[in-house]
């Protein structure tokens, strides 16, 4: 496995792969790696010849007052995981490399990125979406690897690689879980040990509210209200958002038909965690 913190190295070692007629995987992550990324690391080692795992902060996409000083970093442990996995290049690039003095071109995508996280995150998606495309111009994949957890990234990044024609595969993964349910992510390091005891309400929240769908429930307020009560009713918990909106416009609905993705987002203490289940009504 080959560390690289260059943009010309890496387009330079890509390129040398594809010349071998190799197929190439992109898993994007900001690092610390857990079970969630190296579940994608192993769907790109299945689907192509050559993979490159990309580690990097992005700045762009924190707020201010945000956690980008505090993110969880560790590349020595992270270059281990990627090693045993499997990959082939780790693309490590510090915030200069990425964003040249006078860096001054946005990619964004409209409507898509308003509701769910954007309300509370106005910047967020635009700096995903622009440092997604920068990783695509560098490391030109056939495929990349995104996880169900970040919904409406996943979302977003499908809908900008199908209208700007970025020629990239996007493939999305399943939530990867602890034993209580909690969705793995970085952040959550940050719990306490009491915020961890409560957290699992969130995905049991969900799970519910998919079951009363499945029930027969059409009224979106009604599912909405039944999981916003179930998680407030944990004292750790202040949610920021519980939504069911359309996978096909991230948009509120007001009747459940189709598929629909019902996500939330709640804080235990300072921690905002996220979790979502699609749920398809015949
Ligand atoms: O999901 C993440 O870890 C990040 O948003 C991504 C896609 C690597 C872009 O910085």
């Amino acid at each position: 496995m080959k560390l690289s913190r260059g943009k010309a190295e890496v387009r330079a070692l890509v390129e040398e792969a594809r010349g071998r007629g190799a197929s190439v995987g992109l898993v994007p992550t900001m690092g610390y790696l857990h079970e969630g990324h190296l579940s994608l690391v192993r769907r790109a080692r299945e689907q192509n010849d050559y993979v490159v795992l990309s580690i990097f902060v992005n700045p762009t996409q924190f707020g201010p007052g945000e956690d980008l000083e505090s993110y969880p970093r560790d590349l020595e442990s992270d270059l281990e995981l990627a090693e045993q996995s499997g990959v082939d290049l780790v693309f490590a690039p510090e915030a200069e490399e990425m964003y040249a003095p006078g860096h001054r071109t946005w990619v964004e995508v409209e409507e898509l990125t308003r509701g769910l996280c954007g309300r509370s995150r106005p910047d967020h998606f635009r700096g995903v979406t622009t440092v997604v495309t920068k990783l695509f111009g560098i490391c030109r994949p056939d495929r990349a690897y995104f996880g169900q957890k970040d919904g409406q990234q996943a979302f977003v990044i499908g809908r900008m690689t199908r209208d700007l024609d970025l020629g990239v595969e996007v493939v999305v993964a399943p939530i990867v879980r602890e034993a209580d349910g909690l969705a793995l992510s970085s952040r959550n390091v940050y719990l306490s040990e009491e915020e961890r005891r409560a957290a699992p309400i969130l995905q049991r929240a969900l799970c519910e509210g998919e079951v009363t769908v499945g029930a027969g429930e059409r009224d979106a307020e009604a599912v909405r209200s039944q999981v916003r009560r179930r998680i407030e009713g944990a004292p750790e918990a202040r949610v920021d958002y519980v939504e069911l909106v359309s996978t096909e416009t991230l948009q509120s609905v007001e009747l459940i038909a189709g598929e629909v993705l019902l996500a939330a987002a709640v804080f235990f203490g300072k921690t905002r965690l996220i979790d979502n289940v699609i749920i398809k009504v015949p």
